[in-house]
């Protein structure tokens, strides 16, 4: 199991990195937000269900309760950047045009961004240590317990 969770935390790191492509392929695309962000906030939500769901094999993977509590802190990171979003949205303009205070509140949807890719690679790297040093402290001759 530790292995497996070890797994899905690095791939949350991998589909983290991809986010942020889609974030800066849409900021290059000149159609609209609704269209151009579209895998991005498709993937975002997707990164939050991901987070949610890995928190809960964490726990049943019995690691630590600080891993478990990191990964739970990424989907909750996750459901910031669409509150980050709403909150900058709701300084827009009459005719939904942003504002100064709209658009420096949706900066820190780039840094929030950050710190959960920043929070998904310390799981990933504590979780591959673990799962390795489970590795090690097994007996020589000891068969591996079905993981
Ligand atoms: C880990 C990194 C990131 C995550 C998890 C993330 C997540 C999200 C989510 C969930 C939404 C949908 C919000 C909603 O409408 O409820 C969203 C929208 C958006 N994100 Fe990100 N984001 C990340 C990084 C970035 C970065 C670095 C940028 C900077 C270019 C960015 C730009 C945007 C924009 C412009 C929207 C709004 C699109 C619209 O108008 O509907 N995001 N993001």
């Amino acid at each position: 199991m530790r292995k497996v969770f070890a797994l899905l935390a690095t791939l949350l790191v991998l589909v983290l990195a991809v986010q942020f492509f889609l974030a800066a392929s849409g900021a290059f695309d000149t159609a609209p937000n609704d269209e151009s962000f579209q895998q991005h906030r498709g993937l975002g939500y997707g990164i939050v269900l991901f987070a949610i769901l890995l928190t809960i094999f964490a726990a049943l993977a019995r690691m630590p309760g600080r891993l478990i509590g990191m990964t739970g802190l990424v989907a909750g990171l996750g459901v910031g950047q669409s509150l980050i979003r709403g909150i900058a949205a709701a300084f827009n303009d009459t005719g939904d045009t942003s504002t100064t205070a709209g658009t420096l509140v949706f900066g820190l949807h780039g840094v929030n961004g950050l710190i959960m890719l920043a929070v998904a690679a310390a799981v990933a790297r504590r979780a591959r240590a673990l799962s390795r040093s489970a590795v090690a402290d097994r007996p020589a001759g000891v068969a591996q317990p079905a993981s």
